[in-house]
């Protein structure tokens, strides 16, 4: 291998968004959708056999559409046997994902890079699930480390130590509290109240409330990453709906707030629970030091009202939230990828 250049990769593979950050300086991300044309007419106009991203969500009347990743792990993981087909299918599809973002990076690559890549995994993933990751990487990573999702956060962050990372995604939310070592399980929370919840929720309680609206779960998560907000005192939030194919302004401030919120008890049971069973000396350390990452850290006002509940249940809390919730699962993969030492690469060789 001496002399071959080796380039380091950072991966995010999410529910909703999947992000690369790589050591040649470039970075992106595209929404997890893959299309495949539903017939000759389609292939034509889109002019591609494969489609990627917010593109494939823009002509999906045109495509068979798939989101491979479902509650932060591959479609169908946890019981594959059940589901045979589509689990191959999803598995197959993601492959296409990470072809596609690797082939994002590597543009001006030379053909005998050597790609050495560290992917962010769900903190409670099984070991099932992080086979599906190093499965789907076979053939398009050299060498591959699989890492929970909101230790890779923690570590972009150089938070090594005294820190809880609550990551809020689409599929997951993760929680991990870090002492200055590797995270075990105990150190680790994942519950499935995240984004997509939010979305379901937000959907319902729009549907009870305006029946005759017409609405999509698509449409509602759109509107809630420009308005999510959980603080009380804030304007009126409307949604501009079809109601008999004509747009009306529905008012959906009290939606809104029910459904961002229906995803905080578990998050507070989660700190609650990492910081009572933690050394009672260190436990201040956590408390002072919460932070938000993934996309659901941008609802306005969560970190208030997270702080608001540790305050009841904990006595204090104190909670921040990441620059970047876009990169900051691929970028701590990245910089992990870089510091991993080249016998441990080596070692990972001789066990495969
Ligand atoms: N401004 C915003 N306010 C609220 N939610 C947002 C905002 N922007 C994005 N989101 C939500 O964040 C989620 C995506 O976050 P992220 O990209 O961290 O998830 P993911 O990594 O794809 O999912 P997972 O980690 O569960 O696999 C989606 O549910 C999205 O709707
Ligand atoms: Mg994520």
């Amino acid at each position: 291998m001496s002399g071959q250049k080796i380039l380091n990769i950072g991966i995010d593979l999410g529910t909703s968004r999947s992000v690369i950050a790589c050591d040649n300086g470039i970075r992106t991300f595209m929404s997890s959708y893959v299309g495949y044309p539903k017939d000759a007419v389609s292939q034509k106009m889109l002019g591609k056999g494969i489609i990627f991203g917010d593109d494939a969500l823009k002509n999906r009347l045109a495509l068979n559409l798939y989101r491979p990743f479902d509650r932060g792990v591959l479609l169908h993981s946890d019981s594959p046997e059940k589901n045979i087909e589509e689990y191959n299918k999803a598995k197959s599809v993601a492959r296409e994902l990470l072809r596609q973002l690797i082939s994002q990076v590597t543009k001006e690559e030379p053909d005998n890079v050597l790609l050495r890549g560290v992917i962010g995994a769900p903190a409670l993933a099984t070991q099932n699930n992080k086979k599906d990751l190093l499965d789907i990487a076979e053939g398009i990573l050299d060498d591959v480390l699989i890492a929970s999702e909101p230790f890779t956060v923690a570590y972009g962050l150089n938070l090594y130590s005294n820190a809880l990372i609550i990551d809020i995604g689409a599929g997951t939310t993760d929680l991990c509290r870090m002492h200055g070592t590797i995270p075990t399980q105990d150190d680790q929370i994942t519950t499935f109240k995240a984004g997509d919840h939010i979305d379901r929720i937000f959907l319902e309680l729009i549907k009870k409330k305006y029946a005759d609206a017409n609405l999509t779960l698509n449409m509602v998560k759109r509107f809630k990453e420009e308005n999510a907000i959980l603080s009380s005192q804030s304007e009126s939030v409307f949604i501009e709906l079809p109601v008999n194919g004509k747009p009306t302004p529905c008012d959906v401030t009290d939606e809104i707030k029910a459904a961002c919120r229906s995803i905080v008890p578990e998050i507070v049971d989660g700190i609650r629970k990492l910081v009572a069973t933690f050394d009672p000396e260190f436990q201040d350390g956590l408390k002072q030091n919460v932070i938000l990452a993934g996309g659901g850290s941008q609802i306005v006002g969560l970190q208030r009202e997270i702080e608001k509940y540790m305050k009841k249940t904990l006595g204090y809390g104190k909670v921040n939230k990441v620059e970047e919730p876009l990169y900051a699962g691929a970028g701590g993969a990245l910089m992990l990828c870089k510091d991993m030492p080249e016998e441990y690469w080596d070692q990972l060789k001789k066990r495969s």
